[in-house]
């Protein structure tokens, strides 16, 4: 088993259904802060995603592309497990408003608890797109919308071919 805490290694965990101009936003800041940045896609078995598992990480790989110090993954599992098999220092994930903050707050501790040595470091999301979300992006493409402006391009291309 890999040693917990490397010092250099965060996590980005998420659903990404899909991945948002939001989550790229918090990556990239991610990998400024971090030597290594895995952004792990969960399984969220049980629940209804839009996009496949595979689909949903190939997406991820194609926003990040650009990003040489980040890779992409997937758990399925606790995210404590995967923190501690890839020995990460840290959680990073964006925080856009309030609402968001007791949730987080809430995993943050519960994962501390489960793994003292991880951190969750929370990212204020940049004000040009602390309003997205993915909920509302998959609502406003099912009522026909373009999201082009809330996406990162392979997502849009995705998108259009899923109305097919
Ligand atoms: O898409 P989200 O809501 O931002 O991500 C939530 C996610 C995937 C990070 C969270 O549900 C998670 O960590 N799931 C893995 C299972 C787990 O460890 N659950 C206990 C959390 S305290």
């Amino acid at each position: 088993m890999t040693a917990v805490n490397d010092g250099r290694t965060a996590i980005c965990p998420g659903t990404f259904d899909p991945v948002t101009l939001g989550h790229q936003d918090v990556f990239e800041r991610a990998a400024t802060l971090f030597e290594r940045v895995v952004v792990a896609a969960a399984a969220v078995s049980g629940k209804n995603t839009l996009f496949s598992l595979a689909e949903r990480t190939e997406l991820i790989r194609l926003s990040v592309a650009h990003l040489d110090n980040v890779e992409v993954d997937s758990f399925d599992g606790l995210l404590v497990d995967f923190c501690r098999e890839r020995g990460a220092a840290a959680i990073v994930k964006g925080l856009r408003s309030i609402d968001d903050f007791q949730h987080e707050q809430q995993m943050a501790m519960m994962n501390r608890r489960m793994l003292p040595e991880i951190e969750t470091v929370l990212l204020m999301t940049s004000p040009h797109v602390q309003y997205i979300s993915s909920s509302l992006v998959r609502e406003i493409w099912a009522l026909g919308g373009d999201v082009s402006e809330f996406v990162p391009e392979p997502v849009v291309e995705a998108l259009e071919r899923k109305r097919h």
